[in-house]
């Protein structure tokens, strides 16, 4: 009789590429007119700058000439990035628009652009599998800038998991009470807009010792505002913003901002809470594997849910099965 041995897993055999959408590759404030970067996302190489009349550009880090890095040494001339290695310039279309040495210049002398927006104090990129116009728009961050919530927080963490893993977290409730040390599970609801794009998770935690509401939106996997109301004017917003760094590591981006009456009650030590929590999930992301196609039982509904969402962000929903 033939055995049949099911494959091993590992950690790189069964994970998906990255979702389409839009992710943050920097803050705002971290890019200065005339500033140039690199910077690694989507498992490739890209060069960030900001123009002289302060527009944020991204695009392929090799130069078609030599393969020489942009983002690496290369300077900002005007509305153009030029090339560290040979002098070759590019504009903010991707096109080389001078070669000091020559007067023509070859038509396939062009570098691959990205879709890129300016807003809630972050520089974000389209990604598309396939090169696509960006499919829908991000969400506004109203609260920034308001008067009557404080001044943003940041904090940064760089965690090594796939991107959609690290986001079903949000629809894990089971999850708070073995590894955050929660009491019991909070008992959550997870829906989804009649439309099918943003996923809302609620989560009554009036059994907590500070009671109250939380409310995750989550408009893409890396894309999740996470509302927690103590009293309608008690509340605190906290973004998160993810950059896929290559297919087991992400840079997850936190911007937290509370209403001015409750101030003196959250502030560093929230941010702290979320490091803490996130340290937490550490040793199981870093040592788990992207389940393609889990084994879920009746209490899951939550997760499949999520795996039914997440599929509309791939162009080859084989990938995640
Ligand atoms: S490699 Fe860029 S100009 Fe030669
Ligand atoms: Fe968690």
């Amino acid at each position: 009789m033939t055995q049949i041995i099911a494959a091993c897993e590992s950690k790189t055999n069964t994970t998906p590429d990255f979702p389409m959408g839009w992710y943050s590759v920097s803050r705002s404030h971290e890019l200065a007119v005339g500033e140039v970067k690199r910077v690694h996302a989507f498992d490739r190489e890209l060069a960030l700058y900001r123009t002289r009349t302060g527009k944020a550009v991204l695009q392929d880090a090799f130069c078609p000439h030599l393969g020489a890095h942009l983002g690496v040494e290369g300077k900002v001339v005007g509305e153009s990035l030029r090339c560290p290695f040979h002098g070759w310039r590019f504009d903010t279309s991707g096109k080389c628009v001078e070669i000091p040495y020559c007067d023509e210049i070859p038509d396939r002398a062009q570098i691959r652009m990205w879709p890129v927006e300016e807003k809630n104090g972050e520089i974000y990129i389209w990604f598309h599998p396939e090169n696509s116009a960006p499919k829908f728009s991000l969400p506004d961050l109203v609260e920034l800038g308001d008067e009557n919530w404080t001044p943003p927080r940041y904090a940064e963490f760089e965690v090594p998991a796939h991107i959609q893993d690290i986001a079903e977290n949000s629809c894990d409730p089971v999850h708070f009470q073995y590894v955050h040390k929660q009491m019991h599970t909070p008992k959550s609801t997870v829906t989804v807009d009649d439309d099918g794009r943003i996923l809302h998770l609620n989560s009554d935690m009036s059994e907590a010792a500070f009671p109250h509401q939380l409310h995750a939106a989550v408009y893409q996997p890396g894309l999740a505002l996470v509302r927690t109301s103590y009293a309608p004017e008690a509340q605190m917003i906290v973004y998160n913003s993810s950059q896929p760094i290559d297919r087991n590591t992400t840079l997850l981006r936190w911007t937290l901002t509370v209403r001015r009456e409750i101030e003196d009650m959250a502030g560093d030590e929230v941010m702290n809470g979320i490091i803490e929590g996130i340290s937490q999930d550490y040793p199981i992301w870093a040592n788990k594997v992207h389940k393609h196609k889990p084994v879920f039982c009746r209490g899951d509904e939550t997760l499949v849910l999520f795996r039914k969402w997440v599929r509309q962000f791939y162009v080859d929903v084989r990938e995640i099965a």
